[in-house]
């Protein structure tokens, strides 16, 4: 996928962010500085540092982190585009946001599956890491799988009907939100 085009062309792209995502961090945490990966044009990035939380949003894309710089003039939130695998600052955030990182298909699961590992071994011992992803079937069986020695805090199935602004398309799925504690 082409994130740079993609974005460019439609400056909302994913459209609003989950609210069971915000309800997590409004009503389950009170404090603390979370780590927004491939944080795209900033749908989760930008309410949860107004909620108050130290945010850093990290994406490869330029067009997305050009987006978020130019809209989000909030003093709690910083913007930088890095590969996460050139990333080193893991052990100051207390979360971590993966949402719509991983998407554990045949084509992608030896690269997600390294991802996932190599973040689980950077972020700080009590570090939570809450995960939304598409909730196949196969996908959720295979985390699980990456997931036991982590404990789960927390796990709910987001009901979502999306259209797709390009081609207008719409596409009725289940998220799963899932936080685990290393
Ligand atoms: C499906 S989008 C989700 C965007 C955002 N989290 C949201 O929910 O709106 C995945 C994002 O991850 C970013 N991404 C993919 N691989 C990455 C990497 N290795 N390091 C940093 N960002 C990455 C992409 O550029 C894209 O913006």
């Amino acid at each position: 996928m082409d994130y740079n085009q993609i974005y460019a062309e439609n400056h909302n792209y994913f459209g609003n962010p989950f609210p069971e995502i915000l309800e997590f961090f409004e009503s389950r945490v009170s404090s603390g500085s979370v780590l927004d990966i491939g944080c795209g044009q900033g749908r989760n990035a930008i309410p949860i540092a107004e909620m108050g939380f130290e945010v850093l949003a990290i994406d490869l894309s330029t067009e997305a982190t050009d987006q978020l710089s130019k809209l989000a003039c909030i003093d709690n939130l910083m913007v930088e585009c890095i590969d996460i695998a050139d990333f080193e600052d893991w052990k100051a955030f207390d979360l971590i946001l993966l949402d719509g990182f991983f998407h554990f298909y045949d084509h992608d699961i030896k690269k997600e599956t390294y991802q996932f590992q190599f973040i689980l071994n950077s972020v700080r011992d009590d570090a939570l890491l809450v995960i939304c992803f598409a909730n196949h079937e196969y996908a959720k069986s295979r985390f699980e799988g990456m997931t036991e020695s982590l404990r789960k805090v927390h796990e709910d199935v987001i009901h979502y009907q999306y259209i797709d602004p390009i081609t207008e398309l719409t596409f009725e799925t289940h998220y799963l939100l899932v936080v685990l504690q290393k």
